[in-house]
């Protein structure tokens, strides 16, 4: 373009870039938990797996809805599912590490729930197999909800309301498997899609701000966020190192507790990003506050330890790129 008409050009796009940064996005509303979105993801996801051996329903859905809610299921009565898992905070606890019963901790952070359905393997080293396995878990942990199965169900089968809602959920009375369904079905249904990045990678080119796609070039370039944070779902549901939770050079076992393989040290689940403006803290073990935190961790390389990822190298990044970077991560 010769020297002239590229000055006549410049002073337009700089008006444009204005009026792009200027137009407000629409309030991002947090996604609502629905049974629909089992056989209709929401936009930018993809069809959602099948659990194996039932067909999940709405009356398990709202059963599992109402017993993730509820107090009787911890042994003392104070604690339900929500308490470390609230909507508010992206089901994520708003606490580093969340508090059970009798102010007891659990051992690490509650992660966000979004898009479980998703994953075959639970937990930040992948030791539960399933959601169905899963599901059950934090009842009986002492730290956590603290009541033996046995006596979850007792409490259930003691009560006529639940009595009802088995009986049209699952034609039965309440059990180990139907208790388990439930939670699962709900659980499917906590998904996160139709964020302003779907929206613009369905051509809505206004749907992200410059600064926002400034930061997914930065996430899917030099930043490197991609290999791992893989789109859609922004997970590989592998295990990685990224040197948290290293004191003195040294990692926690992470997923080598499940495999016994030292490579596996200190690797933990590769969290998806989808709703993470919603979730902090951040991290197996809630150490990281913002994702300001997050991404000048990740610039300086994470923290070394001996099996550190070899993807985990210092970013050359500007205040700029980083500031971007998290603009990104809030459109997810
Ligand atoms: C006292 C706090 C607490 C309570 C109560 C609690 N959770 Fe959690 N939840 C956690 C923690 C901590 C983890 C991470 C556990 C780990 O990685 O070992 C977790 C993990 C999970 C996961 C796996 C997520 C992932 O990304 O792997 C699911 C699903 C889940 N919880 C669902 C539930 C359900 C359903 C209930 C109620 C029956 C429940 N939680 C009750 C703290 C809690
Ligand atoms: C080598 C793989 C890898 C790369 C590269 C990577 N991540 Fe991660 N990310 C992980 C793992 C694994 C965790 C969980 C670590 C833990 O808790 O111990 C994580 C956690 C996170 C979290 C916390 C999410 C939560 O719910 O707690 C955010 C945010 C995040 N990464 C953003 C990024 C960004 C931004 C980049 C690029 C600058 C990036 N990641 C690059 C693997 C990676």
């Amino acid at each position: 373009m010769p020297r002239a008409r590229l000055a006549q050009f410049l002073p337009m796009v700089f008006v444009v870039a204005i009026a792009t940064a200027q137009q407000s996005q629409p309030a991002q509303q947090s996604p609502e938990p629905s049974f629909a979105s089992l056989s209709t993801p929401p936009v930018g996801l993809p069809p959602m797996p099948k659990p194996a051996g039932y067909e999940p329903t709405q009356a398990m859905f709202d059963l599992g809805q109402r017993l993730f809610h509820d107090v009787n299921l911890s042994s003392d009565r104070t604690v339900s599912c929500a308490t470390c898992h609230p909507a508010a905070n992206g089901f994520a606890s708003p606490e580093p590490l969340p508090k059970g019963i009798a102010g007891r901790r659990a051992k690490r952070h509650a992660p966000a729930l979004w898009n479980r359905g998703y994953s075959t393997l639970q937990r930040w080293d992948g030791s539960s197999a399933s959601l169905e396995a899963f599901v059950l878990e934090p009842i009986a942990d002492e730290n956590e909800m603290g009541l033996p199965l046995p006596e979850a169900i007792s409490r259930l089968r003691n009560d006529a309301t639940y009595k009802d809602q088995f009986a049209a959920a699952f034609a039965s009375e309440a059990d180990a498997v139907p208790l388990q369904r439930a939670l699962a079905t709900f659980v499917r249904g906590i998904t996160a899609g139709n964020a302003p990045y779907d929206r613009f990678q369905r051509g809505a080119v206004d749907a992200l701000t410059p600064a926002q796609r400034s930061g997914q070039w930065i996430f899917e370039s030099k930043g490197g966020c991609w290999r791992c944070h893989t789109p859609p779902l922004f997970t590989d549901e592998a295990f990685h190192n990224t040197g948290i939770g290293v004191r003195e050079g040294k990692a926690e076992a992470g997923r080598a507790s499940v495999t016994a393989d030292p490579a596996d040290q200190g690797r933990w689940k590769t969290p998806t990003l989808r709703g993470v403006r919603l979730s902090a803290p951040y991290m197996h073990d809630g150490s990281l506050a913002t994702l300001e935190d997050v991404v000048a961790f990740y610039v300086r390389g994470g923290n070394a330890n001996p099996t550190l990822d070899p993807h985990m190298q210092p970013l050359q990044l500007t205040a700029a790129d980083q500031r971007n970077l998290v603009a990104f991560l809030l459109s997810l």
